[in-house]
């Protein structure tokens, strides 16, 4: 049976990552419920004015450097962490990825939960084989971001050894593929057709994820906040509809006309569908079906390329 929902009406949150693809439609929907502070580098300050117009609380830190905390308040209910380096140095991206969950968690020890966001992009590559949480761990990645996979295994073992050493009840989401109206890698797949290039694909096809929609994502946060216990809840986190790159390019040319080009690649990731049995344990089903979540992107992002 799923877990109880927590309520974050007026909670004290602390988002971090809050400029990123991920964590920026989070932010716009729990300003309007909670108390949220959102913390970055903010190296584009222009990013922090936006937030703070939304009425959200900044903290300018840097998560590799755990002296660059000393300014972020501590009494939050939540902690929220979407933060993630992928510059392709290893130290730094260790530093800031893992070490830093590490330097989060010990400054917020007394949360009531800490919802740490992973990637699928942990699982050693398997085929068509739906990934449980409990599969091979690999350097998936590899190719396109040299340091991310090897980051976020790291990460989520620094998270479990402070949520251990500190009973801090934690959970470790791994995503899948996010987007929403503010785009993600179908909208990369839309404009590449726009332009005729080529999109890299296994030649193991299909190449099926589990597509997750922004609006899901942000309902599912006070569930995945529920499931959290000390000795740390581990759940693949998509959509429940497993969805390929060849169908949900195909659906983009059905809607702009424009076709995709495919180029088998051994190279490209490969397939990366979850096994939804223990989130929909944990949360439930999402609910946004795919080609609804496609269309609504594109419609906010790019209207004059629907053709029908
Ligand atoms: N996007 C995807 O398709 C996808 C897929 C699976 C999983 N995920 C996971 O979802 C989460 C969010 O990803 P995203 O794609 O939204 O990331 P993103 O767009 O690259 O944004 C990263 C965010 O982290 C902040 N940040 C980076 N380094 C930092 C540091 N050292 N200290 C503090 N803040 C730092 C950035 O702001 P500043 O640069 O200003 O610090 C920015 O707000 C990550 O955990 C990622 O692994 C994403």
């Amino acid at each position: 049976m799923a877990v109880t929902p927590v309520d974050l009406t007026n909670k004290k949150i602390l988002i971090t990552g809050p400029t990123g693809q991920v964590a920026r439609p989070v932010v716009e929907a729990l300003a309007k419920q909670a108390q949220v502070t959102a913390l970055a580098r903010f190296s584009d300050e222009a990013q922090k004015a936006e937030l703070e117009a939304l009425g959200v609380a900044t903290v300018k830190a840097d998560l590799a450097d755990r002296n660059s905390l000393a300014g972020c308040p501590k009494d939050f209910d939540y902690v929220l962490n979407f933060a993630v380096v992928k510059s392709g140095d290893f130290d730094y991206d260790l530093k800031a990825n893992a070490e830093g969950v590490g330097n989060l968690m010990s400054h917020c020890a007394g949360v009531k939960a800490f919802l740490h966001f992973s990637s699928t992009a942990v699982y050693e590559y398997a085929g068509h084989e739906p990934r449980k949480e409990s599969d091979p761990l690999g350097d998936n990645h590899r190719v396109m971001f040299p340091t991310y996979s090897i980051c976020k295994i790291a990460a989520e073992t620094v998270c479990r050894f402070v949520a251990h050493q500190q009973s801090i009840p934690t959970t470790i989401a791994r995503l899948s593929v996010p987007y929403g109206d503010n785009g993600g890698w179908p909208f990369f797949h839309l404009l590449m057709m726009k332009e005729g290039m080529p999109i890299d694909v296994h030649p193991e096809q299909p190449n099926t994820y589990n597509l997750l929609h922004a609006q899901d994502y942000i309902a599912k946060i006070p569930y995945l906040l529920a499931a959290a216990t000390p000795e740390v809840t581990t759940t693949n986190f998509g959509g429940s509809q497993a969805v390929s790159i060849e169908e949900w390019c195909a659906y983009l040319s059905e809607l702009s006309g424009f076709e995709p080009v495919f180029n088998p690649n051994p190279k490209a990731f490969g397939a990366l569908q979850i096994d939804t049995t223990r989130m929909h344990e944990l949360i439930g089903e999402t609910s946004v079906d795919w080609r609804d979540g496609v269309r609504s992107m594109i419609q906010a992002l790019a209207p004059d390329l629907i053709k029908s």
